[in-house]
């Protein structure tokens, strides 16, 4: 008798020590996940300058479509001004594009029209389009993204 009662005890310790240690492990996963959620490691935001080309190289009264570390972008130059704006409209996240004879950026999902300046001035986009800053060093033309 004494025999069977010594190994559900130890069966029973066992048990125990193994949920205990289980319990234990995930509450202190757990814990150190809500940590990590209640302060979020921060992000340097990545500020840097993309040579886009030379001045000349750039179409007037056009715009260029160009892809820069994801973010999709038209450079429209006018004479002697180049300006860069996203192309994301700022309704629902459609691709515009440059109508060169209206001089306007055009939404094709709900006839969004914004200005040569990237101001929205018909239909449904509440804001402008975003912009990006271009600098100019000597010939060459860089975009900051
Ligand atoms: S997504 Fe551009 S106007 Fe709606």
């Amino acid at each position: 008798m004494g025999v069977i009662h010594d190994n559900l005890s130890r069966r029973k310790f066992l048990s125990s020590a193994f949920m205990t240690l289980g319990l234990s492990f995930g509450l202190g996963t757990l814990f150190i996940r809500f940590g990590q959620f209640l302060t979020p490691e921060k992000k340097e935001k990545r500020i840097g300058e993309v040579l886009i080309g030379n001045f000349t190289d750039i179409p007037d009264g056009a715009a260029t479509p160009l892809e820069i570390s994801g973010n999709k972008i038209l450079v429209v130059r006018s004479k002697d001004r180049i300006t860069a704006f996203s192309r994301i409209c700022t309704d629902l996240g459609c691709l515009v594009s440059w109508d060169a004879a209206r001089e306007q950026f055009i939404c094709p999902c709900h006839q969004g029209v914004y200005d040569k300046n990237g101001k929205n001035i018909a239909g449904p986009p509440p804001r402008p389009l975003d912009r990006f800053e271009i600098l100019a060093k000597g010939e060459n033309v860089y975009i900051r993204v």
